[in-house]
């Protein structure tokens, strides 16, 4: 493995009574990087995260997040890495300004601070308007976009984003995209991006990690997948396209 990984895993496997979720999962993902992680409903991506935070523990295998081993220190990861988890739950009595001073609160965030970045990422999701709303009375889409703004007020280190678009309009969904690019390019955060949404993968991702029945089948640069599964030469192809291909093959 190359130095400068955050994130690096070997031989990770979780099995929940005798069913493999996750298989032997050796991969990593260095600074400022946005790694895709791929695969259809039931492959282990969720699984796979919650062992790199420490919310499960792995049956087998070693994990390092920002050099630390999550089994052992637990907080101190989820401290340090932003986690947007599939399903967001929110006390519904909070508003969205109270709840992100509540996450400021417990990530020790000063108030002075607190304020400013609760503002910024407020209007950098777009729901600055409904600051004042109870989050009880929020869309699919909006409790997803303060999530997302969960994650920015904590300016972490890394994040790991499982499904961020999910639920969102097109116009919200391009605007995190771009937003998840400008983090990593400017503030080198580190990305663990799981996403259906193979196009805008592929516009953002530096790497990726196909998951099939909680193998890895395949990771790395789109354009060495590419010459793998379609053939040298190929001028233009998607991820889609490619994807696919591992799948004919399982
Ligand atoms: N708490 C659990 N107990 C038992 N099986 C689980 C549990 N969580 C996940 N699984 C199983 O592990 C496999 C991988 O699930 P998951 O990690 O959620 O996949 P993905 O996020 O890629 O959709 C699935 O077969 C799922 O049913
Ligand atoms: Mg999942």
């Amino acid at each position: 493995m190359e130095t400068g990984a955050v994130i690096e895993t070997h031989n990770l496997t979780k099995a929940y009574k005798g069913q493999t979720a996750v298989d032997n999962l050796s991969f990593d993902v260095q600074e400022g990087e946005i790694f895709g992680f791929l695969g259809p409903n039931g492959a282990g991506k969720t699984t796979t995260l919650l062992m790199l935070l420490g919310l499960t523990e792995p049956t087998s295998g070693s994990a390092k997040v920002i050099g630390i081993d999550p089994c052992r220190e637990p907080v101190k990861v989820k401290r340090l890495i932003g986690y947007l988890p599939e399903n967001m739950g929110f006390y519904r009595d909070l508003n969205a300004w109270e709840t992100l001073r509540f996450i400021a609160e417990l990530n020790e965030i000063p108030r002075s601070e607190a304020d400013g970045r609760i503002e910024s990422a407020l209007k950098t999701v777009g729901i600055y308007k409904e600051a004042e709303k109870k989050v009880g009375a929020f869309s699919r889409g909006m409790r997803q976009r303060l999530g997302i703004a969960e994650v920015l007020i904590k300016r972490p280190k890394a994040a790991f984003l499982d499904e961020p678009t999910l639920g969102l309009d097109p116009d919200t969904t391009n605007r995190i995209i771009e937003l998840i690019e400008f983090l990593a390019r400017e503030r080198r955060m580190t990305v663990l991006l799981s996403s259906h949404f193979l196009h805008h993968v592929q516009k953002i991702c530096h790497r990726v990690g196909i998951m099939i029945k909680g193998r890895m089948v395949a990771q790395g640069p789109l354009s060495q997948l590419a010459e793998e599964k379609l053939g040298v030469g190929q001028e233009s192809y998607t991820l889609e396209e490619i994807y696919l291909k591992y799948f004919q093959e399982e």
